[in-house]
């Protein structure tokens, strides 16, 4: 399902996101109004889409797309650094994407490249950690080199953890996991009893991360497209029709402030949310 199917709505796009200029005063407005709430996620996902048509509707080709897309994963990464977000998953390059023309592969491959290394520096001294989900080894050998170099560089940051989705696939990632699982089980070395869902996480690429709080996704598609399928259980889902290249720091407070209005039940109800809330209030205010 897409919210933009015909051309009167591709037209209506192009006003909006031109109309949709934040100023200085107004996104000022929003950032305080997302500190001051507070409860903000500890973990956010992005599914970044729409480069192409970003492009297309400007009569460009779809690489300035992604190049203008790199300018909003610029932002996004300053942004969450500077809210004190704990993890941020960027969706850069689906197992799936291995199927889109060649030179637009490669393209890709390249910017990936040229990115993370105009940006190191910027993002070391920024105590950004820069790791990966995927099968990276899938990479072309100069633009694996450039990662692993980069997620050396920052292994012992302790801020941001900017988690690059890369080769990655959701199915596969479970597949890989039931498979070491299973080796363990024939090796003996584990009880099957033991095979909780703490357990099973355990094994997954994102073993050492909270799972998401929160999945954005661009350009108004409903769709999960093999993203974190195991971790997205309990995650709130954000849908917004702005494609990604015009996805920045405004944006991204409008998701988080759309969040931290939810009611996270977790299969409870209501009522039992705010009793829980209370507790923990009085409970605070017990330990000053
Ligand atoms: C989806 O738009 C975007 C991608 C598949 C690639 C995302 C890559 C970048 C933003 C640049 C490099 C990333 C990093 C982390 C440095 P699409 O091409 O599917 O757009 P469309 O659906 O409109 O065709």
């Amino acid at each position: 399902m897409s919210a933009r199917n015909t051309d009167k709505s591709s037209r209506k796009s192009v006003f909006h996101a031109l109309t949709r200029n934040f100023s200085k005063s107004k996104k000022e407005k929003l950032l305080a109004e997302v500190q001051e709430a507070g409860n903000l996620p500890r973990h956010i996902a992005i599914i970044m889409d729409g480069n192409g048509r970003w492009a297309k509707e400007r009569g460009m080709p779809r690489i300035a797309g992604h190049n203008q897309g790199v300018k909003s994963v610029k932002e996004i990464v300053e942004a969450c650094g500077e809210l004190g977000i704990e993890a941020l998953t960027l969706y850069a390059f689906s197992q799936e994407n291995w199927k889109r023309p060649t030179w637009e592969v490669s393209a890709l491959m390249k910017l990936l490249m040229r990115t993370i290394s105009n940006e190191i520096d910027n993002l070391n001294s920024n105590n950004v950690r820069i790791k990966t989900i995927g099968h990276i080894e899938l990479l072309p050998p100069e633009t694996l080199k450039q990662v692993q170099t980069a997620i050396n560089i920052t292994k012992n940051n302790t801020g941001l953890i900017l988690n690059l989705a890369l080769s990655y696939s959701a199915r596969i990632e479970i597949l890989d996991a039931v498979k070491k699982i299973s080796r363990n089980i024939i090796q003996n070395s584990i009880n099957i009893e033991k095979i909780d869902e703490d357990f099973f996480s355990k094994n997954l690429d994102t073993w050492d991360l909270p799972d998401p709080d929160l999945v954005i996704r661009t350009s108004g598609e409903y769709r999960i497209s093999n993203f974190l399928l195991w971790q997205i259980a309990y995650s709130e889902i954000y849908i917004t029709d702005t494609y990604w290249p015009d996805f920045r720091k405004p944006q991204l407070y409008e998701a988080i402030r759309n969040y931290q209005k939810r009611e996270r039940r977790f299969g409870k109800v209501s009522e039992q949310i705010s009793i829980e809330k209370k507790h923990v209030k009085k409970s605070v205010r017990g330990n000053k």
